[in-house]
């Protein structure tokens, strides 16, 4: 049963600005520099760029040309593409476990963004200046040890959130993105020119690229599929969701392409940018894990010229690409409430942004009260709900599209949404679809969890 009909972006390069939107965040600018440095530099890029390629561009396609399909949110679409394939209902466990996931994400995505809001106020209120490592950790030690201010940011950017999505597809959606997408990049660029030009560019490329083959590990490759998963947003329904946007005319498999690209360079461009930085800087090591973007580059800005512009630029950007993607974590389910039941948006983003939020409390807490409790696999609240929700739902949810696309879709389905692709992207898009996906997904699930899940059994 279906309420509303959807509506469709009208402007050119809506679709692109959005899925980019959603695609870039803190996955590309804070996650992938510090796995990178921590999982063996090139060796972890070169499996993460096999991911996009073989796993995210096909899955991508597939979750786009569902959305597009049925024009409607993600639990309906897979229920309504269900019954016209006449495959069984349980399918539709990939819209539902898709916005489950979304919301997952969310709770403790805004966490993270949060620190980005109190980080642009330290940069314009001079606290970088002078900075050393010690002193640096010592300023993000006590953020992390107030919960009243990380829960204070966390509501406030649960709430920039709630706006937007209450806003609507149109008004709210589709003005956000084409504002604050184009910015971002201006933002970015200057960060990049900057870092030419002020950073230490070269050790930088080499660092990010250098290639230690004993790096290579089960456990880095599925951090590496994860992180493919998540950086695209792929895996939950977010870009099935836009997809339902999309117009008919625009080829999916161009859009694809663009959007991936668009991403990784973001990602391999942030990544050179802070590696830079953090070189110029004497002092500092790049392996600093999470704290990388927090205690480590506010160093770097805090002793070079124009830092506090240097440093403000980088966080409001990092806030715009965290935005872009946290409205697209919450869309299925808002869109699933307002199209199914009438609910308003602003209640349905309410009403979601509420339970994601009292979600994200853990996550706050894991950060000071509960740091040394562990909830699953030995891990704190914050890192089992990433790695539930990055490494075994997303990739699931990925598993299960591909599956349902390549095998269960008519083909006259297909065809009608692909109308615009060349002959050979057809020829070798559905078969990889069919069997390398799911079987790359699934040895790198086996091989990367298993260990894990009995890892509690045995201690
Ligand atoms: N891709 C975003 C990032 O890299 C995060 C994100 C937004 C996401 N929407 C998603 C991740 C949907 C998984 C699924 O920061």
């Amino acid at each position: 049963m279906r309420l509303k009909q959807h509506v469709i972006w009208g402007q050119r390069g809506s679709f692109i600005l959005a899925a980019t939107g959603s695609a870039v965040g803190l996955g590309n600018i804070w996650k992938f520099p510090y796995i990178t440095g921590e999982n063996g530099g090139g060796a972890f890029v070169l499996m993460y760029l096999a991911c996009i390629l073989l796993i995210g561009i096909p899955i991508m396609m597939g979750e786009i040309l569902m959305g597009r399909r049925a024009r409607a949110n993600p639990i309906l679409a897979t229920a309504e593409l269900c019954e016209t394939a006449g495959a069984s209902k349980g399918w539709t466990v990939i819209g539902w476990m898709g916005a489950l996931a979304g919301l997952v994400i969310l709770s403790f995505y805004t966490v993270i963004a949060g620190w980005t809001l109190e980080y642009v106020e330290n940069a314009l209120t001079g606290k970088f200046a002078g900075l050393d490592g010690e002193s640096s950790q010592r300023l993000f030690d006590g953020l992390l040890a107030d919960k009243g201010k990380l829960l204070q940011w966390h509501t406030a950017f649960t709430l920039m959130t709630v706006a937007i999505l209450a806003l609507g597809v149109t008004r709210g959606l589709e003005s956000a993105v084409r504002v604050m997408m184009p910015a971002l990049f201006v933002l970015l660029l200057v960060l990049l020119g900057y870092a030419a030009v002020e950073g230490e560019f070269v050790t930088s490329l080499r660092f990010m690229f250098s290639f230690n083959p004993e790096d290579l590990s089960w456990e880095a490759a599925l951090i590496a599929m994860g992180h493919s998963f998540f950086t695209l947003s792929l895996g939950m329904g977010a870009i099935m969701a836009y997809g339902a946007y999309m117009p008919s005319n625009q080829s999916v498999g161009q859009t694809v392409l663009m959007v991936a690209l668009l991403d990784t360079l973001v990602a391999l461009v942030a990544g050179v940018a802070i590696f830079a930085f953090v070189f110029a800087t004497p002092g500092i090591s790049p392996g600093a894990g999470p704290g990388l973007m927090f205690v480590t580059l506010p160093v770097a800005f805090g002793n070079m010229s124009a830092g506090i512009v240097i440093g403000v630029i980088f966080f409001v950007m990092v806030i715009l690409a965290a935005w872009t993607s946290t409205i697209s974590l919450l869309e299925p389910g808002v869109a699933y409430l307002n199209e199914r039941f009438g609910l308003s948006r602003i209640l349905a983003s309410l009403l979601l942004g509420a339970v994601a939020w009292t979600l994200g409390i853990g996550s706050v807490l894991s950060f000071n009260d509960w740091s040394d409790k562990q909830f699953l696999w030995g891990k704190s609240y914050f890192d089992s709900m990433d790695f539930l929700a990055t490494n075994i739902m997303l990739p699931l949810g990925g598993v299960l599209i591909a599956l349902f696309v390549g095998w269960k879709l008519r083909d006259e389905h297909l065809l009608h949404e692909l109308k615009f692709e060349s002959a050979a992207l057809l020829r070798w898009w559905r078969p990889i679809l069919k069997y390398l996906s799911p079987v790359a997904v699934l040895i790198v699930l086996i091989n990367g969890v298993f260990p894990i899940l009995r890892g509690v059994f045995v201690e």
